[in-house]
């Protein structure tokens, strides 16, 4: 025992000779070390390096004190991530470089006054996925996600007001149905690109509320209530990218275009390249014109909408500046699967062989003379781009065809007879003469009326200025 003793005092003895021949500032370093020991700062518990805080799914239960982030401050972190643990409250920060703050997924409730104003730096704060009820005290920042919490009203403070640089705003997932979508000032906003507004069990967009947003690229209304086409967009301009899967709109037609037309909405979305038509449970019909105004159009993705029956050969197509010819978009990217379409008409691109991707499966095609060409023309495109794709394309009517590939019918150079369904009850007739002879003068002025119709209108919309 006594020997034991003996050696302790040697090992003391020798460690502190050792620590002052050293020097003093190694000493101090050593004692550091132990007060950290005792006392963990956030480095203890996360992992610090190259700038990055990295705390997340670190099972902690409390927001790190103001003194401990204060502690960080020779570390200038940039990057914090606090991701996935769990934190009631959020308290007041220290002052640090931090352009990266994530809390997602934190079950957070509450964030503390101003608890992020130290952060001057601040550009992306992630708060998705809390239980936030109220929009926090916000700072001068780029991209804001606030998805996925319990907003049941937004703006109501004005904390919006700060946010003059704001470039991306998610807000998806809050159950924003009947809030006011107000903007206060009418300073903010108009320096947004993204706006995300999925799953907002939004019935309509207030009038005013979009035009606020005079430079947005990217808006995402998918997974709403919304039954028509929000009338605003005719203010957004510059809109790139649209997306309004997942709303019970039931047709997009004429009137739509019409109604399009008179606000001038036909002229505008004359930039967007991408439009997100799909997952929609009752939409049943693209009607003439309904999408031939959006002449920078190249990605169209319109799937698995099961009602979809019917997409007019004409759908893309507006009539051209000299009134006479019907132009459309040079589509690129074409999606139309899993619908309930059994046709697929070959005026409604003017350019197949320019698509770079095309995905017509899964609808229940026809298959008679009408989608002969399908067979002919886009089963060989198809494949180029996608081999065996075609395979994916069935026919389903009429009953001697049912089960045949278009790939299968394309090999055996199969010439399809002019058949179609009469009643819904299946029956099949051919199709007669007289029918054949009536149809061509209809269409042609069906046509017409509408040409007509929306030079008409034009007229009406110019001597209106
Ligand atoms: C701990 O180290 C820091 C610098 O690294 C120094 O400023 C501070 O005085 C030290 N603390 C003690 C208790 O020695
Ligand atoms: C969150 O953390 C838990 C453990 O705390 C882990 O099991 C889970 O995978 C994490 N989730 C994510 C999305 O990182
Ligand atoms: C925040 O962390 C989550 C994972 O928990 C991640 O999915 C998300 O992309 C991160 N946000 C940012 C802005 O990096
Ligand atoms: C396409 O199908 C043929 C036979 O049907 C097969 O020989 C070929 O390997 C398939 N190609 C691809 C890329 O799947
Ligand atoms: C289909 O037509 C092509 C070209 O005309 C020919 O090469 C091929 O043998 C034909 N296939 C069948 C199964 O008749």
């Amino acid at each position: 025992m006594a020997s034991r003793v003996i050696l302790f005092f040697i090992i003391i003895a020798v460690a502190a000779g050792c620590a002052s021949s050293l020097g003093g500032d190694t000493l101090t370093d050593v004692l550091n070390i132990t007060a950290v020991g005792k006392q963990p700062g956030i480095c203890s518990k996360c992992i610090c390096k190259d700038g990055k805080v990295d705390c997340s799914s670190k099972g902690l239960t409390k927001f790190f004190p103001q003194h401990k982030w204060a502690a960080l401050k020779n570390f200038r972190p940039t990057i914090v991530d606090m991701s996935n643990n769990s934190f009631e409250r959020i308290t007041l920060m220290a002052e640090l470089p931090i352009e990266v703050l994530n809390l997602s997924r934190c079950g957070i409730q509450a964030v503390e006054f101003a608890a992020f104003r130290p952060l001057r730096n601040m550009r992306v704060l992630d708060l998705s996925h809390n239980k936030l009820r109220y929009t926090p005290e916000l700072i001068y920042m780029d991209v804001l996600n606030l998805a996925y919490n319990d907003l049941h009203t937004l703006f109501d403070m004005g904390v919006f007001i700060k946010l003059k640089q704001l470039t991306e705003l998610d807000l998806s997932g809050n159950p924003l149905e009947n809030t006011e979508l107000r903007v206060f000032d009418s300073g903010w906003g108009s320096t947004l690109k993204i706006l995300r507004l999925r799953s907002c069990q939004l019935t309509k967009i207030p009038r005013y509320f979009l035009g606020h947003f005079v430079n947005l690229e990217r808006l995402d209304l998918s997974d709403n209530h919304l039954t028509r086409i929000p009338e605003d967009l005719n203010k957004v301009e510059n809109l790139l990218y649209l997306n309004l899967n997942q709303n019970p709109i039931r047709e997009l037609n004429i009137d739509t275009v019409v109604y399009w037309t008179i606000r001038g909405l036909a002229y505008i979305l004359l930039k967007l390249k991408e439009l997100h038509l799909s997952n929609m449970p009752i939409l049943t019909e693209i009607g003439p014109g309904a999408l031939g105004y959006l002449e920078s159009l190249e990605k169209l993705h319109l799937s698995f909408n099961p009602q979809l029956r019917h997409i007019s050969a004409t759908a893309l197509t507006r009539p051209a500046k000299n009134g006479e010819d019907l132009v459309g978009p040079m589509v690129k990217e074409l999606y139309m699967k899993s619908n309930a379409l059994s046709k697929v008409y070959p005026q409604l691109l003017s350019r197949w062989d320019l698509l770079t991707a095309i995905d017509v499966s899964g609808n229940p095609f026809r298959c008679d003379c009408e989608t002969q060409w399908m067979v002919d023309v886009l089963v060989p495109i198809v494949d180029k781009l996608k081999p065996n794709a075609s395979e994916a394309m069935v026919c389903s009517e009429p009953e001697q065809m049912r089960g045949f590939t278009m790939r299968y019918v394309h090999e055996v150079n199969r010439t399809m007879r002019c058949v179609y369904a009469s009643n819904k009850n299946g029956a099949v007739v051919i199709k007669s003469l007289i029918g054949a002879l009536l149809a061509v003068p209809i269409m042609a002025a069906v046509i017409l009326l509408l040409k007509c119709g929306i030079l008409a209108l034009k007229r009406a919309t110019n001597s209106d200025q």
